[in-house]
């Protein structure tokens, strides 16, 4: 039976530890192309790809594996994303198969991302085959690495197989490992057409294109389909395999990975986790683990010429079709004029955004400091949740304030373990566990607020530790803490945009860092600026910021025309960013400065 023939894989790994190498090679083996080829054909492809009108992402590949007891296999290679903002999506394509690769870096050692995609594949009962990579490096310590896989991981060292990704060794071992130990798909073709949307992308040609494996039942096309988690009816027109051409198929069934083409316009309506049913004859019951995606990060888009408010809104909107977890409404800043709140699954997700926003639209934005999701209860009785600083009420109105808490892991060589502690202790963490992974590496555990990691807390951490920090974490849910709104006032005047959620504990401090630091970063004004911060109507920081003394083109004595163009340009440049505030010309970077610590 072609089922018991099928293998679903991902290959799960901390970063650089070699996971597009070892995908290279065993590309190599069971395609006629590498990944790079895959790649550069995608861009050749660009063509066809008009012509046939869809996209390629490559993340579920089909290749065909000619294994040693001489039967061909079929083997979906399903990738992941490789950061913790998309840990659900991570889950959900660890969902769609039986088997996960686990590299672990010869020299390195387990890291903090390996121990969190581990959790994952266990959480979804998958086949773990432990990959000792990079064997070929004169530091590479395999008999340790294995010794750490059983002791930390809990596979036996004897399963580990050793290989180098780079030089090509063990790879058959490998893809045998996943013919011997990836368990064959398994669930009744005749059932009530259940599939799982692993991803989902949109293409402007062909409409969204759905990534799904189906767990039981079959699908054809023509047939109408509906979105369980939202309702949403569609018939489908295409559904095939990637190999990595898109290949038309007239059915997917149990065990197969590939796509689905059915008129829908918006990857909303086709959430990563849902399942896919037949409208006719559904299914009973979904799949477990659908989740919509909540963003956890959320600040203020404004842009910086106020002539690009539409562009700003089309740009949003555009990038909305591909990104379900994408949210955005109007807002109005008394600072900053119109723009939007967005939402995002975390920092790199914000940057990822503003980074295509200015790229590709070409609008220069100005970004306010990321801020977490507040609970508030109110001493009326009532709550509401805060994601925008400026909006928090005043104290005398707020009974109580819950934030948003991670587990926190920290692996680090034991001389760091001083530094790390002391940091997360600054970052108003709680200490909950630390345990040796061998003779000289530790694991650390923390809880700690959300607010006090999106900024800069990883950058801190692998300073602190001479890059030898690795950092994972899981969202577990929300506390409470004594926390207040401290607003900025630029001359007199409160600036919203400036407005930061603090600890009662290190408000004084982080109010008197504030001030200092907007002293530094906004330029002398024609006139003297009073930089505060209050809470409430109680000053608790302050410092001035100097009138300008001289015209910048003094220092060019009158002479050298080229140099004062020069210096005109530079000057800017540097306006380009700037955001006039009440009266005051205030940099990008000053709305970051509220969250730095130093
Ligand atoms: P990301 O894509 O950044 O998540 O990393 P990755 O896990 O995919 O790692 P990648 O395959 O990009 O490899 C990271 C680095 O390790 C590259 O410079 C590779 O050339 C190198 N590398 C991968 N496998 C081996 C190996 O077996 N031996 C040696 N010496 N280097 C390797």
């Amino acid at each position: 039976q072609r089922r018991d023939k099928i293998r679903n894989f991902s290959i799960i790994a901390h970063i650089d530890h070699g996971k597009s190498t070892l995908a290279d090679r065993i590309l190599e083996k069971t395609s006629a192309l590498t990944q790079r080829e895959m790649k550069n054909q995608m861009l050749d492809a660009m063509d066809l790809e008009r012509e046939r009108g869809i996209t390629i992402k490559l993340n579920a590949v089909q290749l065909t594996y000619k294994a040693n007891d001489g039967e061909e296999y079929i083997f979906h290679l399903i990738d992941t994303p490789g950061h913790v903002d998309f840990a659900y999506e991570v889950s959900r394509s660890l969902a769609a198969c039986e088997g996960a690769l686990l590299i672990v870096d010869a020299a390195q050692g387990i890291e903090a991302q390996t121990l969190a995609n581990v959790y994952l594949a266990l959480d979804n009962d998958l086949e773990i085959l432990p990959v000792i990579n990079k064997i070929d490096l004169p530091s590479a310590e395999p008999d340790r690495v294995k010794q750490e896989v059983e002791d930390v991981i809990g596979l036996p060292m004897d399963d580990c197989l050793l290989a180098s990704a780079k030089n090509g060794i063990g790879i058959d071992d490998i893809l045998e490992s996943v013919v011997k130990h990836v368990p064959a798909p398994d669930g009744d073709p005749e059932a009530p057409l259940k599939a799982m949307i692993f991803d989902s992308l949109y293409d402007p040609y062909r409409g969204v294109i759905v990534y799904m494996r189906i767990v039981e039942g079959t699908v054809k096309p023509g047939e109408k389909i509906k979105m369980m988690a939202t309702g949403k009816e569609f018939e489908v027109q295409e559904i095939g395999v990637f190999t990595p051409k898109p290949v038309s198929k007239e059915e997917l069934t149990v065990g197969d990975v590939g796509f689905m083409i059915a008129s829908i316009k918006n990857v909303s309506d086709s959430r990563v986790g849902d399942t896919v049913t037949h409208a006719e004859t559904p299914t009973a019951e979904p799949l477990p683990g659908y989740r919509r995606l909540n963003p956890m990060v959320f600040c203020g888009l404004y842009p910086v010429d106020t002539n690009d408010y539409n562009g700003l809104r089309e740009a949003l909107e555009k990038l909305e079709l591909n990104d379900a977890a994408l949210q955005f409404e109007a807002e109005t800043s008394q600072a900053l004029g119109f723009g939007f709140r967005c939402g995002f699954l975390g920092l790199l997700h914000m940057e990822i955004i503003q980074e295509r926003i200015e790229r590709e639209f070409d609008i220069d934005l100005i970004t306010t400091a990321p801020s977490v999701v507040y609970e508030v209860q109110l001493t009326d009785g009532e709550s509401v949740r805060i994601d925008n600083p400026a909006e928090m009420p005043d104290a005398q109105k707020v009974e109580s304030v819950q934030e948003p808490y991670v587990k926190a892991e920290v692996m680090v060589p034991n001389d760091f373990v001083g530094p790390v502690m002391e940091l997360c202790q600054k970052k108003r963490g709680d200490y909950v566990d630390m345990k040796y992974l061998d003779a000289n590496r530790v694991n650390i555990v923390y809880e700690l607020p959300l607010s006090e990691i999106v900024y800069d807390f990883f950058d801190t951490l692998k300073s602190s530790t001479k890059g030898y920090a690795s950092f994972d974490y899981e969202l577990i849910g929300y506390k409470e803490s004594r926390l207040v709104k401290m607003d900025i006032l630029l001359n007199g005047e409160k600036i919203d945009a400036l407005s930061v959620i603090v600890h009662r504990d290190t408000a004084y401090d982080r109010g008197k860092n504030i001030v200092e630091k907007l002293k530094e970063l906004i330029p002398r004004q024609q006139f003297e600026v009073p930089v505060q911060a209050s809470i409430g109507q109680k000053i608790i920081a302050r410092s001035t910021i100097k009138a300008m003394r001289k015209n910048v083109l003094a220092k060019c004595y009158g002479g050298d025309i080229s140099r004062k163009r020069k210096l005109l340009e530079k000057q800017k440049e540097g306006k380009k960013r700037m955001k006039n505030v009440g009266n005051v010309e205030v940099p990008q970077e000053a709305f970051m400065s509220v969250l730095s610590m130093d």
